[in-house]
């Protein structure tokens, strides 16, 4: 195989494989509880908002710099000026520290769908099943081991045949599971309360802390400061339109966070007998708490396979965004085959899990900085590593090359709608939100 670059044959295979790395785990577990902790609809408000500006301009300016380029992070930012190199180098750190805990996580979900799928859910719902469960050894390591040798198999197969084709196939599958689940979960009893706990507004449930915490969310919800949609938007066909497409996977990925919420929030209320605590479980919510509510719900044995396959696609087109992230930075840097790269960030990924995955069980006296391992690599790439990545991102935009080389970019094809809005955001409204988000995670404010 040779080291040249394929990319997307058409608009919607681009659309669905960037929609297809912004749904993630993210949306489904993460989202929802922070809704629901922080305000319900005037949380949902604030991070609508955010994302159609300030998650809108980030994306419209990482695809660009990647269309524009035809190269990944690594190098992408030296080509447009010497000066940011570096920054380029900083941001392909980020991917690589993400996909091997992502990896473990997508582990712990295949699990849990085969707990399912063998009819174990009752299992699954006893108190102690997960922490057992990544507590051992064995386990969870061989299932993240499938986990990255399926997120490897789609990789190998290039960026048509593979990401495009998986992509085009798993996401609407999603998105019709979820509607599906929500509408199931809509008919529990008690399930109204859920939805007025989600989606009226509770005033004094908002502070500053709603909007860092939505801000926080949507950054990591739609893949942005780690390079993804640099490499993706290198793929990008130069005829597509490039701000309608991103005003697309806006609305996907915000669409399926929403309809996550009503999946699990009427569904756990309805089992908690509208306890609202039940859904503060962080991680556990989906792996403790959800099980159990699965088990007290008719036919909740099907419902949680479907919901455990659903996790499977989002997390996968995830994890897939990230290999071929770090497959690209290396084949930028060393012109090996595609094929042999890939191979070895796969075993790569895999023994640097490892770590991670033994972290719950007997290398758990080992904490960096207070925190588990795995915890510890969430917590350096996503409240240290990509509000500066985005930051830096935007001063160089802003003021080494300027904007109007990324706007000329969106302009090739047609009328930069947002343009004005861009031209605002970049330079000021972005950094100022991106300190402030970086100095509440160094004090622990969220
Ligand atoms: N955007 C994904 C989500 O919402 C998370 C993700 C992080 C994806 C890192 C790729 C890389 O879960």
């Amino acid at each position: 195989m040779s080291t040249e670059k394929t990319g997307f044959s058409s608009r919607i295979g681009f659309i669905l494989a960037a929609a297809g790395s912004a749904v993630g785990l993210g949306n489904i577990w993460r989202f929802p509880y922070l809704a629901a902790q922080y305000g319900g609809g005037i949380f949902l408000l604030v991070y609508l908002v955010l994302v159609v500006t300030f998650g809108f301009s980030l994306m419209v300016t990482e695809i660009a710099i990647g269309r524009k380029t035809g190269k990944s992070a690594i190098e992408a930012f030296g080509v447009l000026n010497k000066k940011g190199s570096w920054i380029g180098y900083l941001i392909s750190a980020v991917p690589m520290i993400i996909l091997p805990y992502y990896c473990v996580i997508g582990g712990w979900v295949i699990k849990y769908g085969v707990t399912y799928a063998i009819g174990q859910g009752t299992a699954a719902a006893a108190d102690g099943y997960f922490n057992s469960f990544i507590g051992s050894t064995g386990s969870p390591l061989l299932y993240a081991a499938i986990y990255i040798i399926l997120t490897a198999v789609v990789v190998l197969m290039g960026v048509q045949k593979g990401i495009e084709k998986v992509s085009k196939f798993m996401m609407p599958v999603l998105l019709v599971m979820t509607i599906g689940i929500s509408i199931y979960s809509l008919t529990l009893d008690g399930a109204i309360e859920g939805v007025k706990y989600y989606l009226i507004p509770n005033f004094s449930h908002f502070s500053l802390k709603t909007v860092v915490a939505a801000m926080g969310q949507m950054f990591y919800s739609m893949s942005l400061a780690m390079g993804i949609m640099i490499t993706y938007g290198s793929y990008m066909p130069k005829k597509e339109n490039l701000e309608g497409s991103v005003r697309h996977i806006e609305i996907f990925d915000t669409g399926v966070a929403f309809l996550a919420g009503l999946m699990i929030i009427p569904a756990v209320f309805s089992f908690s007998g509208g306890d609202p605590s039940a859904l503060n479980q962080g991680p556990g919510l989906m792996f403790v708490t959800l099980p159990k509510v699965f088990d007290s719900m008719p036919g909740g044995h099907i419902v949680g396979i479907v919901f455990f396959i659903l996790v499977l696609f989002a997390a996968l087109t995830s994890s897939i965004s990230l290999m071929e992230t770090v497959v690209s930075i290396f084949q930028d840097k060393l012109k090996v085959s595609r094929r042999l790269l890939c191979i070895l960030v796969m075993i790569g990924t895999m023994l640097v899990a490892i770590p991670s995955s033994l972290g719950y069980g007997v290398w758990s006296e080992v904490l960096i900085f207070g925190k588990q391992i795995l915890d510890f690599f969430d917590f350096l790439s996503n409240n240290i590593m990509m509000p500066i990545a985005a930051l830096l991102t935007c001063i160089f935009v802003a003021y080494v090359v300027k904007t109007k080389v990324i706007e000329d970019e969106v302009e090739l094809t047609s009328r930069f709608k947002s343009k004005k809005l861009y031209q605002v955001m970049i330079p000021y409204v972005c950094p100022i939100f991106l300190v402030a988000i970086l100095i509440s995670s160094l004090v622990g404010y969220v």
